[in-house]
């Protein structure tokens, strides 16, 4: 039996993470709490934290318990007491890290989307399947996959519940661009973060539309638009302009993605994507509709599942609601008792110990950077079919 975390004798992993700002604290609040909750065959040694301010990097390796601080992933990725490398900067900078860090021998965890563009998210899969050759592993974040209630609606379709998938449905609404005073950050220049809600939240969409009905798209029609097309820029007012000034910069990225989707089973797929829906403040939400009944998911109920089984008499069938917190649901195992609940933050615990049990029992994580190119695909094809008139475009 290999070892596990509750034995002294486990294995360490060493961690170097890239980026300490949202993503950079949630990942490290899961390697410092992953080998508590579960008891996993490796237990991750937080080595090193890179940025790119020395001080800065050094508080944030302090908060949150690095050991060390880089300002240089270069650097970060040639220590020797770390293996593995957690990508937690804009979508820019993900092809040249991971693929600078699987080709050195390190495992990667890359957060979403994989990259900016096509080119570079095959780029990242190419240099995956390199290195897995030489048992280096490589997972893209998708953290939603990690929601014990997602898991189980997986389950669930692969056990054949919902039966013939007929519509997936899936939105991801957010509403803290309302504010056409909310300044220019990197998440609206195209350069940065390759697009707008089509790949920041979009994305997640369509990973758990591929996941659940366990099909990639094959065509989509999409659409998209920009709102507010010029946005303050942060900070002080650029060299040569009067300080206090206000300048504006131009918005190079969608505000709002919608599209159309086939699956190869004859499915039909609908997604909306936004970050200016009034009210919604982190609303994910996804519906499978098959032959025998129905599957549906709400980020902000995140314990629940909402199962509709057609195959029960009309006169009691209903949709039901499933409290996920049982210790036979996914993930449950290893947390609380029934209906002692579970937060966001969980699953990056859950992504943390999957992607330590696949590194130590030499299998490739899910979602690879191969399910990272599907969603790469998808992205690609709606940015393609929206600026053709919303033309149908095959993946
Ligand atoms: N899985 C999720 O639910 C989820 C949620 C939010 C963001 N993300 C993804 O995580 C990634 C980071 O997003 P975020 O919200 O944490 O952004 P953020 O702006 O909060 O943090 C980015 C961090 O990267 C650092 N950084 C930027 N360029 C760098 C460079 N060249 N070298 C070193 N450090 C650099 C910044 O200093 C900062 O610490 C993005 O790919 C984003 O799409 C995923």
């Amino acid at each position: 039996m290999p070892a596990r975390s509750s034995q002294p004798d486990t294995p360490e992993l060493g961690i170097g993470m890239v980026g300490y700002a949202f993503m950079g604290a949630a990942h490290s609040r899961a390697w410092a709490t992953v080998a508590q909750a579960f008891d996993v065959p490796l237990r991750p040694r937080m080595a090193a934290l890179a940025g790119r301010d020395g001080a800065a990097t050094r508080a944030a390796a302090h908060r949150f318990g690095w050991r060390h601080a880089e300002t240089d992933w270069r650097t970060l990725i040639g220590r020797d007491d770390v293996q593995l490398v957690d990508i937690c900067t804009p979508g820019d900078t993900h092809a040249e890290i991971a693929i600078a860090a699987l080709d050195a021998g390190k495992h990667v965890l890359c957060e979403k989307p994989l990259a900016n563009t096509l080119a570079e998210a095959e780029a990242m899969a190419d240099a995956a399947a390199r290195a897995a050759r030489h048992g280096v592993r490589a997972m893209v974040g998708f953290n939603y996959r990690r929601v014990p209630a997602v898991a189980l609606a997986r389950r669930l379709i692969m056990a054949g519940r919902i039966g013939t998938l007929r519509h997936v449905r899936a939105s991801y609404l957010q509403d803290w661009l309302a504010d056409a005073a909310v300044p220019l950050t990197w998440r609206l220049q195209r350069e940065r973060a390759g697009s707008g809600a089509l790949g920041d939240i979009g994305a997640h969409a369509i990973d758990l539309a591929q996941y659940l009905s366990g099909e990639p798209l094959t065509g989509v029609s999409g659409l998209l638009a920009t709102f507010v097309t010029e946005r303050p820029r942060p900070g002080a007012a650029p060299a040569g302009e009067p300080a206090g000034e206000k300048t504006t910069g131009p918005v190079t990225v969608d505000d709002a993605a919608l599209f159309t989707g086939r699956l190869p089973s004859g499915a039909v797929a609908l997604f909306e994507a936004t970050r200016f829906a009034a009210g919604r403040k982190n609303a994910l939400t996804i519906e499978l509709n098959g032959e025998l009944g129905s599957l549906a998911f709400d980020l902000e109920r995140l314990n629940e599942l909402s199962f509709y089984d057609r195959t029960e008499g009309e006169t009691t069938a209903g949709f039901r609601r499933i409290l996920v917190t049982e210790p036979d649901h996914p993930y449950l195992e290893a947390w609380w008792p029934p209906g002692h609940l579970l937060g966001w933050e969980h699953t990056f615990v859950n992504q943390a110990r999957d992607l330590l049990t696949d590194i130590a029992a030499g299998t490739d994580p899910e979602p690879s950077f191969g399910d990272g190119l599907r969603v790469q695909r998808v992205l690609a094809a709606v940015a393609d079919s929206a600026a053709h008139g919303s033309a149908w475009t095959k993946i």
